[in-house]
């Protein structure tokens, strides 16, 4: 079986980048390989966990064109933007629709861009959660995957709600890339389909 290429977008921490490896290593994701990790941060955390499973990593500098040849050239099937925090030009994105997917701290389409904790605290929200979802070239916008909710308390702050969100990413993300590998999830035209059937609400993980 011929495996999926992916390339891992990061700019921080990489603790998803990390999840998603030890998810290949232990065997939840099958056939898949992780060829490439981009970073737009030189210093990012997250580059130390690529360097320990021997990936190569490419920094980034604003030449997306570059990424763009080596997708098609290395045949990557698939872009995962997992904690990626520059804003991609459209482009890109129209040349990659349908295999690049991101994973956002919020239960979209609540909250698009930056600060999700604090908005969820500040509106008194009672739940939270991360979308995986396919990225199209409106930030934060495609269809939504798989969401992960947790409860929002009232003893919650910005940090402990980046920690419960963190938890909820770890088993969201790596489902989502499980089930594109496998063929169950896709996108055609601006409709994400779930086995064969067009969906028009995300698979909810409770
Ligand atoms: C995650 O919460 C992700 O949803 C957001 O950025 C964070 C990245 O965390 N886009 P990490 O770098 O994977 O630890």
């Amino acid at each position: 079986m011929t495996k999926l290429k992916c390339m891992v977008f990061i700019s921080g921490n990489g603790s998803n980048l990390k999840n998603i490896l030890s998810n290949i290593e232990s065997g939840f994701i099958k056939d898949v390989t992780i060829e490439y990790v981009v970073s737009d941060n030189k210093n990012a955390n997250g580059i130390k966990h690529a360097k320990e499973h021997g990936i190569k990593v490419l920094y980034i500098d604003n030449n997306y064109k570059l990424i763009s040849g080596l997708i098609k050239e290395m045949g990557i099937g698939l872009v995962i933007l997992a904690g990626y925090m520059k804003i991609i030009p459209k482009d890109f994105m129209k040349m990659h629709d349908g295999i690049i997917i991101n994973i956002h701290p919020s239960l979209l389409p609540k909250y698009k861009g930056l600060d999700t904790h604090k908005k969820v605290l500040d509106n008194g929200d009672n739940h939270h959660g991360a979308s995986v979802h396919f990225a199209t070239e409106e930030l934060d916008s495609g269809p939504v995957i798989i969401q992960g909710v947790v409860k929002v308390n009232n003893n919650d702050d910005i940090s402990s709600l980046r920690g419960k969100v963190h938890e909820v990413e770890y088993k969201i993300l790596p489902l989502a890339i499980k089930w594109f590998s496998e063929n169950i999830v896709s996108k055609h035209g601006d409709n994400y389909y779930y086995q064969g059937e067009k969906r028009t609400s995300p698979i909810i993980l409770l």
